[in-house]
């Protein structure tokens, strides 16, 4: 028996990086998974080279700054596979802009991705684990959740604020059986960085290495499976120890 047997999970930003890590490690442990991603190619790959190892997976693509798009993904989750029981919310985006020269536009796009996405994705899980008794949230914040940096004023407000949405929903929903955790990576070895900062960052890891997707998907995996049934509200911050400075 797998840790997620016969769960069905929703995986956002799921045909890359930390997502489609963790899809990979879901499916290895018996769930069967939704991938939402905006970037079609690459969704559509992988939804095909999970498919020939044999797991069931749809991918969906979709933008989750968009209402209508977001009833969708339950909508044909629930068509597909019949209930929710995680959703891995993690689609993300970020881009290194000194304040001075940001514009207001680009603040709103980051904060409409990276928080107020992340909000419309649990609002719509929440209504279908209620109906089904329960269910796992695991949210994607940043250690940058809980510290600055310079130049990502934007995307730093909206994981500060994904790391408070999560504690506020899990208080909400403690007592109805639905958990809501975050994940908090450091700097991971995935498209969302810069080849030309990729060194850089790791200079900046008290490890002195880029973490990897795949150490992200087993701490998502914790989170979202009943190995952590009494964790709710809370992160796990994954960094090579540079919070720990
Ligand atoms: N890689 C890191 O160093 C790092 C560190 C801290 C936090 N994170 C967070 O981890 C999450 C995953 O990032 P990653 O590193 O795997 O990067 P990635 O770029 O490989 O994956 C992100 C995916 O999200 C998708 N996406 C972006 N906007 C979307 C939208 N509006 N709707 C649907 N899909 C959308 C992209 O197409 C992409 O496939 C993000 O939330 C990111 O902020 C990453």
């Amino acid at each position: 028996m797998g840790k997620l047997q016969d769960k069905v999970a929703i995986i956002t930003g799921g045909a890359s990086g930390i997502g489609a890590a963790t899809a990979k490690l879901f499916v290895a442990e018996g769930a069967k998974v939704v991938l939402v991603d905006l970037n079609d190619g690459k969704g559509k790959e992988f939804e095909a080279q999970l498919k020939s190892s044999g797991a069931e997976a749809i991918f969906l693509k979709a933008n989750v700054t968009n209402e209508e798009e977001v009833a969708n993904i339950y909508k044909t989750t629930i068509e597909t596979f019949g209930k929710v029981d995680v959703l891995f919310n993690n689609a993300g985006i970020g881009r290194v802009t000194p304040t001075e020269e940001l514009p207001y536009a680009e603040w709103r796009n980051t904060v409409n991705v990276d928080l107020d996405g992340v909000f419309l994705m649990a609002q719509a899980a929440i209504k279908e684990m209620l109906k089904a008794n329960g269910g796992a949230i695991v949210n994607t914040a940043s250690m940058y959740g809980w510290v600055g940096s310079p130049g990502s004023a934007a995307y730093n407000a909206a994981k500060g604020g994904v790391i408070n949405l999560t504690r506020s929903l899990a208080l909400e929903y403690a007592t109805r059986g639905i958990r809501v955790n975050a994940l908090c990576p450091g700097f991971i070895d995935t498209p969302i960085i810069p080849e030309e900062s990729k060194e850089p960052l790791r200079q900046l890891t008290p490890m002195q290495r880029l973490g990897q997707a795949e150490e992200m998907a087993k701490a998502v995996l914790f989170m979202a499976c009943d190995d952590s049934t009494f964790m709710t509200g809370n992160t796990l911050t994954v960094d090579g120890g540079y919070t720990a400075q």
